[in-house]
């Protein structure tokens, strides 16, 4: 079948491997309970123990008000049996009275302003816990696809652990006024409270199917919600704009867009329908309970059995019970929704790395480390493919490496398992004397600089900033950082800017510029000069720099870092021609080493990938470089 333009991929609509999302079970919903109450409370102690006090405590007034109320019937029902109403015989139940509306008003004051602190206050928190996990966890585990999409989704309901945590502090409060009201009314009628809570029970189980129906529903949608947000920040992105508006595309992302939810919500509105009718529906059957209480209560009355203000104390007890029995079930369909939506942050909560740090400390070290990769083969891990096979290859302490290849060669692998991102499949790397699995990777971090091909950009800092950040656990050291801009051809660019070396670098914010491509690497490639760690590697560093610039940094990358380890990834040769040594990769494979002069009488890959770029360049001599 031909690919349909705008089709639909029936599989697109699931995300995975994950199948236990549907069910909480009690000891899974007690597990995500307790940690999210612990959490919450570890980020704000005093503010969480507080919370869940006055906000527990409020289902009690209520019973203490509706019994005042009852005794102050009957007294002034005693009292006024000869027409008289004298304040005087029941101004201490008013001033009761006053003083429970005093305490209730303070209490449900102070609970609702914690509540909003604690709103406000725990988001960053949360948001900081939640990336300091992630950073702990390692790369390699965040390379995941099954921890990606808990990912995705535990930062979807990253605030909705204090929303659970709200709604079990919420449920204890009514479970607190249901068990003290229905103890008071069972007294009066022990098969009214049974009837009460047996009437509720096939309106919760329709409202918990239903629940479980809509997020099953969402569940299963997850990618096409991912899919409808690209599609959603493209059209809000103004550099995304650029491409979409010269190439009119505009109506058929928007279609895009809005086909998704029309057909989601189409389904939605169905579910949900059908969901609040038979709420409603089995809302009523509670309502004859309710007649049958009324019944009782008045009979009561009628045989003397029971006063008027008792009277009135039951019937607002009843209210209270219903109320209360359906809130606490309802709360608990709540929690249990919540559980499910906060399961997975909790579950991400407990991944250990999936690799133990090493023990050894290596120090800092003055000059460039000696590397020797011993027969190193490696796999991703979500791949059968020998991305790397059996590599050998000794890197001298001080040495300049250059590596080229073809595109998917395994370079920038290479460059992965030297900053331990990964650890090889087979074979290891030895730093100096210690195996690299064997260091503590904080000590092995402190000698390594690497400019990724897919570098950084920040552009909420300014130009100094941007480049101090390769070396942040120091003090700034300014002349170092014009040093290092100088050598990376930025100075020049960075002097024209208005705010200079304090410039910010983004046309978004107020005062700020962009730079250009070629700019931003060069503020990169200055961040890597800052930093001038022993074992310096490059990753493609100049692939979007001109040719004059690209030609002076190379030289002066050798020249910079004369005393240090340097490896190159290129894939313009006639810049890595003045290295040591020059590693050609194939495959997986280490086809040619050796200096240029060596490689090119060897007339094998390098010579000829030479070859043709240098005609490339011949061609294009107007001054722009060809590759
Ligand atoms: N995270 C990953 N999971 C699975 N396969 C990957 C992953 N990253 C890279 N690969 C695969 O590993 C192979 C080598 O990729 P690598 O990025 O090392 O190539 P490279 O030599 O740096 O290429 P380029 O010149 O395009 O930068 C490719 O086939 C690529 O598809
Ligand atoms: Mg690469």
């Amino acid at each position: 079948m031909a690919f349909k333009i705008g089709g639909q991929n029936p599989k697109s609509n699931t995300t995975g491997s994950e199948s236990d999302y549907k069910k909480v079970t009690a000891g899974e919903f007690f597990a995500v309970a307790i940690w999210a109450l612990g959490f919450v409370y570890r980020l704000d102690r005093l503010r969480t123990v507080l919370y869940v006090f006055f906000t527990s405590t409020n289902g009690l007034f209520n019973i203490a008000y509706a019994y005042v109320i009852a005794r102050a019937i009957d007294l002034v029902l005693s009292l006024n049996s000869g027409g008289i109403f004298i304040f005087k015989s029941v101004y201490h139940i008013l001033g009761l009275l006053l003083v429970l509306f005093a305490v209730q008003t303070v209490f449900q004051s102070v609970s609702g302003y914690i509540g909003n602190a604690l709103s406000v206050t725990l988001r960053p928190k949360i948001v900081r816990a939640f990336y300091t996990k992630l950073y702990t966890l390692g790369i390699q585990s965040l390379e995941q696809p099954e921890i990606n999409n808990r990912i995705t989704r535990a930062n979807d309901n990253l605030m909705n652990i204090f929303s659970f945590v709200d709604d079990v502090v919420r449920e204890f409060a009514d479970i607190v006024g249901l068990a003290g009201s229905a103890a008071a009314l069972i007294a009066f009628s022990p098969l009214l409270i049974l009837a009460m809570v047996v009437i509720n029970i096939p309106y919760i189980l329709w409202d918990k199917r239903h629940r479980g129906f809509i997020y099953q529903y969402s569940y299963e949608n997850t990618e096409g919600f991912r899919t409808a947000g690209w599609t959603n920040s493209q059209l809000n992105s103004s550099i995304s704009l650029q491409e979409i508006a010269s190439t009119s595309s505009f109506s058929f992302l928007d279609n895009k867009y809005i086909n998704f939810y029309n057909r989601y919500n189409k389904k939605w509105l169905a579910i949900t329908k059908r969901w609040r009718l038979g709420n409603g529906s089995f809302g009523f059957l509670t309502d004859f309970v309710l007649l049958y209480g009324y019944f009782k209560i008045f009979s009561g009355l009628a045989t003397g059995a029971i006063t008027v203000g008792i009277v009135t104390f039951y019937t607002r007890l009843m209210s209270m019970v219903q109320n209360g029995l359906s809130n606490v079930f309802r709360g608990m369909n709540d929690l249990t929704e919540f559980a499910m939506r906060v399961k997975d942050t909790y579950q991400l909560f407990q991944f250990k790395p999936l690799f133990a740090d090493g023990a050894v400390q290596m120090a800092k070290l003055k000059e460039g480390p000696k590397i020797a990769l011993d027969n190193v083969s490696f796999s991703y891990p979500n791949s059968e493919k020998r991305v790397l096979n059996n590599v050998s290859l000794t890197i001298q302490a001080g040495e300049k490496v250059a590596i080229v290849g073809h595109n998917g060669a395994g370079k920038t692998t290479l460059v992965k398992l030297l900053c331990r991102i990964y650890q090889p499949t087979n074979g290891k790397i030895v730093v100096n004397v210690d195996n690299l699995s064997s260091l503590a990777l904080p000590s092995w971090y402190q000698n390594i600089g690497v400019l990724f091909q897919e570098f950084n950009t920040y552009p909420q800092l300014s130009v100094k900033e941007n480049i101090y950040i390769g070396n942040a656990s120091e003090q700034v050291d300014e002349v170092a950082i014009r040093l290092a801009a100088q050598s990376a051809d930025a100075a020049a660019f960075i002097d024209e800017f208005p705010a200079k070396f304090d410039q910010i670098l983004s046309e978004k914010f107020k005062g700020g510029i962009r730079p250009s491509t070629g700019q931003w690497q060069k503020l990169a490639i200055a961040r890597f000069f800052y930093r001038n760690a022993p074992l310096v590697i490059f990753d493609e560093p100049t692939a979007s720099i001109d040719a004059v610039s690209e030609y002076n940094i190379f030289n002066r990358i050798y020249d910079f870092f004369k005393q240090k380890t340097v490896i190159i990834i290129s894939h313009r040769f006639s810049t890595v021609r003045n290295a040591d040594r020059i590693i050609v990769l194939d495959h997986g494979e280490i086809v040619e080493e050796g200096t240029h002069a060596a490689l090119m009488s060897n007339n094998g890959y390098y010579a000829k990938a030479f070859t043709l770029q240098a005609k490339g360049y011949a061609a294009n001599d107007n001054g722009v470089a060809g590759v």
